[in-house]
């Protein structure tokens, strides 16, 4: 385990293990249709490539990068775009591949541009969810793990950008953000 954490929250083999049932449910839903995944920079970019392994649906795949949180441990409320998408969306289903839901304000906002955007269905698949900690509801369809509210990081989370390499997912200690 890495020095900085208190505790490994999800191993390796979970996170695993929860990508490949995501994925076939996924591919039970969409039965035959085409789907655009939608990953948002640069949390999701473990759980996108090992959740799209296992899709069997044919596919498309497209990031799009927003900010939302600085580098601090709370959310800020706004939502700047950074990158956005490069192909067009509308009449498409569009599946957004995102690490964590924290407050929700990420998400309420994509979900409204994308509609605006015409897309044929929206749908969230989320790796980790904190519902404890929303501040505007959210449909999510698809969750990996609910986890209580505490600061995580790992498989693609960050602290000040650090840590997004690890294969789990883990607390950090108190004292590294204090
Ligand atoms: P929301 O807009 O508050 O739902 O924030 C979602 C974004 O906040 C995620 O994509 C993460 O980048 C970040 N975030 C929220 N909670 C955590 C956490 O526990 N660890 C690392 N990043 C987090
Ligand atoms: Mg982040």
């Amino acid at each position: 385990m890495h020095q900085d954490l208190a505790k490994i929250l999800i191993t390796e083999e979970e996170i695993q293990a929860a990508a490949k049932r995501l994925a076939e449910q996924i591919d039970r839903d969409y039965a035959g249709e085409d789907i655009i995944f939608v990953g948002l920079l640069k949390g999701s970019v473990q759980f996108m490539a090992d959740l799209m392994k296992h899709i069997n649906s044919m596919c498309t795949v497209d990031f799009m990068c927003v900010s939302s949180y600085g580098n601090h441990t709370k959310s800020t409320g706004r939502v700047n775009i950074i990158k956005d998408l490069s192909e067009p969306i509308d009449d498409k289903n569009v599946i957004i591949v995102e690490d964590i839901i924290d407050s929700g304000n990420t998400l309420s906002f994509i979900t409204k541009y994308f509609a605006a955007k015409n897309a044929k269905s929206v749908r969230i698949c989320t790796l980790l969810n904190k519902p404890s900690r929303r501040e505007v509801e959210i449909d999510v369809d698809y969750v990996g793990f609910e986890v209580p509210d505490e600061f995580v990081v790992g498989y693609g989370l960050d602290y000040r950008e650090y840590y997004r390499n690890l294969p789990y997912i883990g607390v950090l200690k108190p004292e590294i953000y204090e």
